[in-house]
């Protein structure tokens, strides 16, 4: 088990993942980590039609969306079990899933061999969480949704150097962060506190399992536009900082867009890169 607190969670659901025969009780078991829904009517049918639904409205709203993506490739880190991954092999024609749990990548095969297209799919294990085993200039677009945010800081701007170093110039990033809010002074200190107690034997992994404390422990970092920005100085151009109605904004991007989808807490980075 990593020892790296921020990554329990993942690997300790990564693992149930594994140890479940049916698909459809994966998503009701561990399905919560990915979109938040619970119930035991769950299927993993209907987990892969949220993605369905929302893959084609973000790509429509940032502008990634066009029949010219059959013949391009692109990258998803924190793929997870596949929820958004098999709508991405339809619409792309390589697609390559990215995610720190190989348990989670072999559960991710499967959901796009039902409910996509499994012969457009690789998958990439991120095994120390910043880092992609890529070569440069590798596809046309570079996505994430909820995973930078549950990376430490460093983590999460390092993966975004990378998402523009295996693009190829040209090619475009779409990356999904949590900016900074008032509540901060609370949610952070807890999460720390209660990742401190992911690290105790047997009780750890068990609380890490209870939605309530763990989503508390999903509470890492805030990254806010500028500082993402900041971090891909001379890497990429044509910025637009993406937000809810009520949002917020950088002083480095070039434009700043309204999508009414996005989490109020949440910002999008869409840019080309250089
Ligand atoms: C909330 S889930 C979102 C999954 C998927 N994007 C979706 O919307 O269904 C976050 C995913 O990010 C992965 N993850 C978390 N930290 C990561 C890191 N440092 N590097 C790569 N993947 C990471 C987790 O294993 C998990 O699959």
């Amino acid at each position: 088990m990593s020892r790296r607190s921020q990554l329990i969670p993942w690997k300790v659901a990564g693992r149930l993942s594994e140890q479940r025969t049916s698909a459809d009780d994966v998503v009701r078991e561990t399905g919560w980590v990915f979109n938040n829904a619970t119930g035991d009517h769950l299927t993993l049918a209907d987990f892969v039609a949220t993605g369905d639904d929302e893959v084609p409205a973000y790509l429509e709203a940032f502008g990634l969306r066009n029949e010219g993506n059959q013949q391009r490739s692109m990258i998803e880190i924190g793929s997870g079990i596949g929820r958004m991954t098999a709508a991405f092999t339809r619409e792309f024609g390589a697609v390559t899933a990215a995610d720190l749990d190989i348990g989670f990548l072999e559960r991710c095969h499967e959901t796009v061999a039902r409910f996509g297209r499994a012969e457009r799919l690789h998958t990439l294990e991120v095994a120390d969480g910043r880092s992609l085993q890529m070569p440069n200039d590798s596809v046309d677009l570079a996505f994430s949704y909820l995973t930078l945010q549950h990376c430490v800081a460093a983590d999460a701007l390092n993966l975004a150097v990378e998402a523009t170093r295996v693009t190829k110039p040209g090619g475009r990033i779409a990356l999904n962060f949590r900016g900074p809010s008032r509540l901060d002074i609370v949610l952070i200190p807890l999460g720390i506190a209660v990742r401190a107690l992911f690290r105790l034997p047997r009780i750890g992994e068990w609380l890490s399992q209870r939605r309530v404390v763990t989503r508390l422990a999903w509470q890492v970092s805030r990254i806010s536009p500028d500082e993402a920005i900041a971090a891909l100085d001379g890497r990429i151009e044509a910025i637009t900082v993406w937000t809810a109605a009520v949002g917020r904004t950088s002083h480095r991007a070039i434009s700043h867009r309204r999508f009414d989808g996005i989490n109020p807490n949440h910002w999008w980075l869409i840019a080309t890169v250089i």
